[in-house]
């Protein structure tokens, strides 16, 4: 086996969330399985049995993995950061501004926030090795990753950083102040920029611990001099940035966060069209079949793709991933719209799709393909 096998496989980012800063650098380390150049077909039917499945394993590696595209939310995310991050380098103490990246589900917030923070400390790791070098590694943690669990109090969100950044808490009983100043210190010991909470909409701030949670990440803001970062799901209506009741509190969170929205692609004028077809573009470029027709899929089904996806960006991927693994295992070798009428979405995919296509959806001939049924509109 390979050098980049099954453990370059355990290390995927998309199979395994960061939780410590040893694997965040596995992400930073991490090279998706190489593209497999494609014989001519002469010679891949003259492969052995051996040889082909080899070819086709290492090709379903690359399609499963697919591409990550930088799409313009991405950039235009990308520029917003780096700009907060330079602004506040040397700002004073005090409350450092965040940013508040608030999208639906599935709609490409944690990637995204990882790719912009991975190409960040790559681009710190090239400007100043020195900081890298391997007797200081371990010191130097610019990037903090934290996925927020589930129902989260501000003692485990302190735990979660003291294992992300390995700082020992077990002896004794530490209470939630020890943990917070041990966390403080390490932040600014190991010189940490940019701290991401992605799901932040776990912090459930209709419970007594949720509105403490909340409370904690003022004061992180407050007292790490590092840039905040935060994606979640409806963050707007959250008591993070809504006023409710105890309005004062809570503006002091809206005070210290921009928030920007993060949607499906649309593509109701030529410009948002263009991007969407850009979109497709990428992941089409990706594959690696004998008989797909180059460009077919942004040339002629980006409309098509568009209703099947709803312009999720994840429910594209999806698809397009799949339809090229059916395409290599049924011999199609092309991803035509035939292949993709066959491909079952997810359950929320689907029932957009059949929303969006009524009755048509129903005549499609498919025999392999289920879709439930378009929710029905409740009487006004
Ligand atoms: N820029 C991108 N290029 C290619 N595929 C992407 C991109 N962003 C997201 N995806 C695809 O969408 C999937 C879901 O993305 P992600 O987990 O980032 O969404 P999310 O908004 O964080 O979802 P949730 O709200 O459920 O946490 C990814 O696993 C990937 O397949
Ligand atoms: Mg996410």
């Amino acid at each position: 086996m390979s050098d980049d096998g099954s453990t370059a496989n355990a290390r995927h980012p998309g199979l395994v969330e960061p939780r410590t800063k040893e694997d965040w650098r596995c992400y930073l380390g991490y090279q998706s399985p190489a593209r497999p150049a494609l014989p001519s077909w002469s010679d891949y039917q003259a492969m052995d049995t051996g040889a082909r499945r080899r070819f086709n394993h290492d090709r379903g590696r690359h399609h499963s993995a697919l591409v990550l595209a930088w799409t313009p939310p991405v950039l235009h995310f990308e520029e917003l950061i780096l700009e907060r991050l330079q602004a506040n380098e040397d700002a004073p103490a005090g409350a450092r501004p965040g940013l508040l990246i608030d999208g639906p589900p599935t709609v490409g917030k944690s990637t995204l926030v990882k790719m912009i923070a991975r190409r960040f400390e790559l681009g710190l790791r090239e400007d100043f090795p020195e900081r890298f070098a391997a007797d200081r590694l371990g010191d130097y943690v610019p990037v903090v990753y934290l996925s927020v669990p589930d129902s989260v109090t501000p003692k485990q969100i302190s735990l979660a950083l003291a294992r992300y950044l390995h700082i020992p808490v077990s002896s004794g009983k530490p209470t939630k102040d020890d943990i917070d100043e041990l966390v403080l210190t390490a932040i600014r010991r190991c010189g940490v920029q940019l701290l991401i909470f992605d799901d932040l909409h776990f912090l459930d701030c209709t419970q007594r611990e949720g509105r403490a949670s909340n409370d904690h990440i003022k004061y992180l803001a407050n007292h790490a001099a590092c840039t905040i970062v935060g994606t979640g799901v409806d963050l707007e209506t959250s008591p993070l940035l809504s006023e409710g009741r105890g309005a004062d509190r809570n503006t002091q969170t809206a005070g210290r966060f921009s928030h920007h929205r993060l949607q499906p692609f649309t593509v109701a004028t030529k410009q948002q069209a263009e991007q969407w077809i850009g979109v497709v573009a990428t992941l089409e470029d990706a594959l690696v079949l004998h008989r797909h027709a180059h460009g077919s899929l942004a040339r002629r089904h980006w409309r098509y793709l568009h209703e099947r996806t709803g312009g999720s960006i994840a429910a594209l991927h999806d698809l397009i991933r799949l339809a090229a693994i059916r395409a290599v295992r049924q011999g199609a070798e092309a991803v035509t719209r035939e292949l993709l009428d066959t491909i079952t979405s997810s359950y929320a995919t689907e029932r957009q799709y059949a929303k969006v296509v009524g009755g048509r959806h129903q005549q499609r001939t498919s025999s392999t393909r289920s879709a439930p049924p378009a929710k029905q509109a409740k009487p006004a």
